[in-house]
């Protein structure tokens, strides 16, 4: 079809849609103007769009609470008694399913990065304490370790956006792949939404040549890693197992053949690592089962007196808390993306701020309150289309220090920021230390007085510290890499 045939037939779905305005301009665009707009709007399911204006945009869905919900069970981190040898089984065969080369290592960083507001892909955000090491970097170590443990090469699959692939990409090579190899790391894009405004229900422009647009949440990675070809190429390499981590975490265990093992022998189809929350509205997804299906109700939807709801023990009833960590079968991402009936993950409306051509002026605008509603589907929607589905409970201190909002003035009371997530990284680093028999500086109230480094290629667990040569003794106040 030429571009002239190609732009009458988006204009003829543009106008099926209510979004006819998307084309205002593209008659006095120029050529490259013309096609960049015209590819945007194909890429873009919009009776899909004009289905979500009206239950997601111009309404705000209702989130029913399903009869029947109860706690989802959950392995405990340290096995009780009577499951110190499915434990002993599961590490095994987790172990077994790596060396094997089953498994892959999966890494959702599309995202936006708004909170951090950090020039560059969320990747190459410099995380570790001493050395500045970027929360890619912290991965890429993880996974050279885990080489080395393990003797076997485990490819590492990274979804980007549109918007930040080329950057990605050229840091991994300006990174050399961090000696991975560039045959190991497979960069791939995840689709986009447009966004929305909340008032008109209209599409916005960016420009006069495109539109508003967004990645369209985690949830896209299940469908991304079937169209970029990911799933095909893992089948070639033999690989079973996807383990699926987030960016933003420059301590998770980038592979954990105890969780891949628990999953594997379960039989499960996609498994999920959980946190017991801090409190009750921590805000955390619950880990639920609604009529017997493993479903996630996000902290927003869960009832106030469920959330506060607890046990004879005094332990929260509704316990386990979501951090975004799962091991996915290929067959099931396959299966999803082949089933007769479609698959489609729910949307979630997010209202944000989006900077844009004002609707009535069509002058460009940076609003100061939210204006638009983004499009999101979350990878943990994908639960309930399991057979079978494990918890499996981790350690704050050992896996969580999250990078999601920018270090505030002062570092007072921001969670969740650079500031706080190489206090953990320091923390956790002195226990490992101490656990080896090293004297760790700490001051009267316990906080470690020197700032440490532990590379994931030196260790990526306590264990592997034994084969290192380490000091005696730390002194207070130093920045040391070990
Ligand atoms: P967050 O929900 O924390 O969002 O993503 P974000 O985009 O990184 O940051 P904000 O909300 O704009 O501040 C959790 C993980 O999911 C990935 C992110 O890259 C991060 O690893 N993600 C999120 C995607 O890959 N695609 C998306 O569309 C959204």
């Amino acid at each position: 079809m030429n571009i002239t045939d190609r732009i009458t037939a988006a204009r003829a779905t543009l106008e099926k849609a209510g979004q006819g305005h998307v084309f205002k301009h593209i008659d006095s665009l120029d050529d490259s103007g013309r096609r960049i707009l015209l590819e945007q709007v194909e890429s873009i399911d919009w009776p899909e769009v004009a289905r979500l204006v009206k239950s997601h945009v111009l309404n705000k869905p209702v989130f029913e609470l399903p009869g029947d919900v109860k706690p989802a069970p959950w392995y405990p981190y340290t096995p009780p008694a009577n499951l110190k040898n499915k434990y002993a089984q599961a590490g095994q065969l987790g172990e077994q399913l790596v060396r094997e080369g089953k498994v892959a290592a999966f890494t959702v960083a599309g995202g936006q990065g708004t909170r951090l507001g950090w020039d560059a892909p969320k990747g190459t955000f410099p995380a570790t304490p001493v050395r500045g090491q970027t929360l890619f970097g912290c991965m890429a170590e993880y996974l050279l370790k885990t080489r080395e443990k393990f003797g076997v090469n485990l490819p590492w699959y990274v979804m980007t956006s549109p918007v930040n692939h080329v950057p990605t990409l050229e840091f991994f090579e300006s990174q050399n792949y961090f000696g991975l190899g560039n045959e190991t790391v497979k960069l791939f894009p995840q689709a986009m939404m447009p966004a929305i405004d909340m008032k008109t229900g209209k599409a916005l422009l960016e420009s006069p040549s495109s539109l508003a647009l967004s990645p369209n949440g985690h949830g896209g990675s299940l469908k991304a890693l079937w169209t970029s070809g990911a799933i095909a190429d893992m089948k070639k390499r033999g690989i079973e197992q996807i383990s699926y981590t987030q960016v933003d975490n420059p301590i998770v265990r980038v592979i954990d053949p105890l969780f891949i093992g628990l999953h594997a022998l379960d039989r499960a189809q996609m498994s999920s690592k959980m946190l017991p929350k801090r409190e009750p509205l921590e805000k955390l997804g619950n880990f639920c089962l609604v009529d017997g299906k493993m479903t996630v109700i996000e902290y927003s939807d869960l009832p106030d007196e469920l959330a506060h709801e607890r046990l004879p023990d005094g332990s929260l009833r509704f316990l386990a808390g979501s951090i975004a960590l799962h091991v996915i079968r290929v067959d099931f991402v396959e299966r999803l993306n082949t089933s007769s009936d479609g698959f489609a993950l729910p949307f979630h409306r997010a209202e944000k701020k989006v900077a844009c051509l004002d609707p009535a002026t069509g002058q460009p605008i940076k609003p100061d309150k939210p204006n638009a509603v983004k499009l999101e589907t979350f990878v943990f929607d994908a639960l309930p289309f399991c057979d079978a589905s494990i918890v499996y409970e981790t350690s704050r201190s050992e896996e969580f220090a999250p990078i999601k909002n920018a270090d505030a003035p002062g570092n007072t009371g921001v969670l969740d920021c650079p500031a706080t997530s190489k206090q953990l990284q320091v923390n956790r680093a002195a226990k490992w230390l101490e656990a080896n028999g090293v004297k760790v500086p700490r001051k009267p109230d316990g906080t470690v007085d020197a700032v440490i480094e532990i590379p994931h290629t030196t260790a990526t667990e306590p264990g592997d510290l034994a084969t290192v040569k380490l000091p005696g003794s730390i002194d207070p106040g130093v920045k040391i890499v070990i």
